[in-house]
């Protein structure tokens, strides 16, 4: 049986995050739906188009055989059961818990898998002005703050809020139930931070922040709770999904 893979507060906690082009993902629609759940099937059916249809189940894909490769069973044959919220949960019967969270964003999408208590994870482009969106999603203090900045990077700096909040509210997973302007996170790019504050209602306490690299005009956060102090990011991009060749294209 697995052994627990419980990290002491001075390791870093190892985070493997898949960046995956969705339509880069060679494999044919059969292909794709022999490794999924009718369920799955049923999701990409009710997309608004085809290319969405075909991103939905490529990504519903990728995430079983990502997972496959820590549960050791077939993709199609793993257990994925939903919180309250719609936060996917791997059901692992005799194993330590594994925290998962995937996001997509037009053709990305974004796996983080770790053994820690919970992950959330987003990755959003970044398209254009955003006046209107900041005030949407940040609060009266953060604005302040944002008004204060250079203005070329005022447009960065409301995704990178909007991905910290995103990924935070996934990994709590409540998502967007909860307003996102309610929590403050800095504004400035940052290896690791913590947010500034939240709501008393949201168990918060103990999440941090970690910026992802992406590509060029995308911005990524992934949020987790774990006692570690630290955290290693292992990137996989580039798979060869059917045959489980992952190539490794760098660390943070
Ligand atoms: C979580 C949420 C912010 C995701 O929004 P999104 O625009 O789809 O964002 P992303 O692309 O980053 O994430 C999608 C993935 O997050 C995961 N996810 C879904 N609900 C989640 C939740 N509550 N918490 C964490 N992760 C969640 C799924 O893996 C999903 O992938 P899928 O599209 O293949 O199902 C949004 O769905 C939400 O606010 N949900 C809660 C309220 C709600 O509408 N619930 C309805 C179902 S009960």
């Amino acid at each position: 049986m697995e052994q627990p893979r419980r990290p002491s507060r001075d390791q870093p906690l190892q985070v493997d995050v898949w960046i995956i082009d969705l339509d880069a993902v060679r494999d044919t629609d059969d292909a794709l739906r022999a490794d999924v759940a009718p369920a799955d099937i049923l999701y990409a059916t009710k997309a608004a188009a085809p290319l969405l249809g075909r991103r939905r189940l490529a990504g519903r894909a990728v995430l079983r055989r990502i997972l496959s490769r820590f549960q050791h069973e077939q993709p199609s044959m793993l257990t994925i059961e939903s919180g309250p919220f719609g936060k996917p949960r791997l059901v692992r019967l005799n194993s330590p818990p594994l925290a998962f969270n995937m996001t997509r964003s037009r053709n990305m999408a974004a796996v983080a898998v770790a053994k820690c208590d919970s992950l959330g994870i987003d990755l959003e482009h970044e398209a254009g002005p955003v006046a209107d969106f900041a005030s949407s999603i940040l609060s009266r203090d953060e604005r302040a703050a944002w008004a204060a900045l250079p203005s070329s990077q005022r447009d960065v700096a409301v995704y990178r809020a909007w991905v910290r909040k995103e990924a935070l509210l996934k990994g709590l997973g409540c998502g967007l139930t909860q307003a996102p302007d309610q929590i403050e996170v800095p504004l400035l790019p940052a290896r690791l931070c913590r947010p500034n504050s939240w709501p008393s209602e949201l168990a918060v306490d103990g999440w941090q922040l970690a910026d992802l690299s992406v590509r060029a005009g995308i911005v990524g956060s992934l949020a987790f709770r774990a006692p570690n102090l630290n955290l290693c990011i292992t990137y996989m991009t580039e798979v060869d999904l059917a045959h489980e060749n992952i190539a490794l294209s760098g660390r943070t």
